[in-house]
């Protein structure tokens, strides 16, 4: 019996180093890596010479927005953007409209997403303000629970050092990732200026949640925190300081390895994310962390669209959070093309990181027996360009960048979902939602 589809003489990383191989996939699974001439008979043939087969990236940080939202995203384009950037999983947050607490709100969410995607997507949920409410039943559907410490989702659920403490305990009861973003806990009014904005997200700020959390985090070896988007150096070399095995994560974004705060100006809403833009000095320690030191774990895109009025504002007014989806795998890429990276830490950071970090099996890995979860990639000079993403948001700060690898086959549990452009499977046809190991 043939197999069901082959990606021939491809560029295939093994041990760190590029070699030629064909990829054979069946019944959804990869089914081997063979040296070009070995191969066995397949039903359909994808010539990939001279472009790369790597696995899809597992973006564990977006916002897909939809319900209430949809002007800003829906689950349809949303996905589309993955597959056209080659990220074959995302884990949704729950700060949607209504946010994803109970097991009905991830019930309804999971129906619309099952409809409309492209690639797999996975859910967190946020807490109930009252921690016994917190339903069992939700807990072997998700992948963790995100905490807010400076925007609460619902009534109630400001963290106070009591409150961190019971996430912390639920956390390590089961064995869950507890997922925060870094931030001053009193944060809420709107900053007035560009400077308050600095001020209220400094890095001062994060490294004391940080440390905060760390504390609590101690009374309970077993809890598992996974510490979003570190943006800061000092962050960064903290974390070096405190990992434990694997109860201790972390992820950066490409914007806070990439960009800096200075390349924008002060009126400019398109820049405008949280964390906020750093220093080169940031930069630097950030990429550090991920390729040599081993501080930081993976890399998400942090998807945070936002429709094009939102943020075609002055600095003070603009919506924060850019979209990241169709950038990452480019960005990151270019970073190993210009030897910034080694393809070892990018295939860790970007794709068996990330499933690691949540527990989520079969997936990250291009070898026998795993989900044909695959990009096929091409190295080539191209320009960022807002207006051609698939997300509804267009507004990058990437705008115009020069990248070097362009994602052009997206392959989803062995089906082609995207291709030079096009898609080739129906919204809700590939995909499905990405479960934890539970122990
Ligand atoms: O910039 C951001 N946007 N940071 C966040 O933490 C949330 C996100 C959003 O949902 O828009
Ligand atoms: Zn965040
Ligand atoms: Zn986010």
């Amino acid at each position: 019996m043939p197999v069901d589809r082959i990606l021939e003489r491809g560029i295939v990383i093994v041990d760190g180093i590029e070699v030629v191989r064909s990829v054979t996939i069946d019944a959804g699974i990869i089914e081997g890596i063979y040296e070009p001439g070995s191969e066995p008979p397949a039903s359909e043939r994808i010539s990939c010479e001279g472009l790369y087969i790597l696995p899809g990236v597992i973006d564990i940080h977006v916002h897909m927005r939809d319900l209430e939202q949809d002007d800003k995203e829906e689950f349809s384009t949303g996905t589309m953007a993955a597959a056209a950037g080659g990220v074959t999983t995302v884990v949704d947050m729950p700060n949607s409209v209504p946010p994803t607490i109970t097991h009905k709100d991830l019930e309804e969410k999971i129906a619309i997403a099952t409809e409309k995607r492209y690639v797999n997507v996975g859910f967190y949920a946020g807490i109930p303000s009252k921690i016994r409410h917190v339903e069992e039943r939700l807990i072997p559907q998700i992948l963790g629970f995100k905490v807010y410490p400076h925007t609460p989702l619902t009534e109630g659920t400001h963290y106070t050092k009591e409150r961190l403490r019971e996430c912390m305990k639920l956390s390590a009861e089961y064995g869950i990732p507890l997922l925060f973003h870094p931030a001053s806990a009193e944060i809420d009014a709107k900053p007035k200026t560009h400077d308050d904005f600095f001020q209220l997200h400094s890095c001062e700020n994060e490294v004391e949640s940080l440390k905060q959390f760390l504390e609590i985090k101690a009374e309970f070896y077993e809890s598992r925190l996974h510490v979003c988007h570190v943006s800061c150096g000092t962050t960064a070399r903290i974390l070096l300081e405190h990992r434990a095995e694997d109860t201790l994560t972390a992820e950066v974004t490409p914007h806070h390895l990439f960009l800096t705060g200075g390349e924008f100006s002060h009126d400019d809403g398109r820049a405008k994310m949280l964390p906020p833009l750093r220093s080169p000095y940031d930069n630097e320690a950030l990429l550090q962390g991920l390729s040599s030191t081993c501080g930081i774990d993976c890399v998400v895109s942090d998807h945070a669209p936002h429709e094009t009025f939102e943020k075609r504002l002055p600095f003070r007014d603009a919506e924060s959070g850019i979209p990241g989806l169709e950038t990452l795998l480019p960005l990151m890429l270019t970073a190993v093309f210009e030897d910034k990276i080694s393809w070892l830490d990018y295939l860790r950071v970007c794709s068996s990181g990330p499933a690691r970090i949540l527990g989520i099996t079969g997936k990250g890995v291009i070898a026998k027996g795993y989900d044909a979860d695959i990009t096929v990639v091409s190295r080539e000079n191209w320009e960022i360009r807002g207006r051609d993403f698939h997300s509804k948001a267009k507004i990058t700060p990437f705008e115009g960048q020069n990248v070097k690898a362009r994602p052009v086959i997206t392959i989803v549990g062995g089906e082609v979902v995207y291709s030079y452009g096009g898609f080739f499977a129906d919204p809700g046809v590939v995909g499905r939602v990405p479960l934890r190991r539970l122990r």
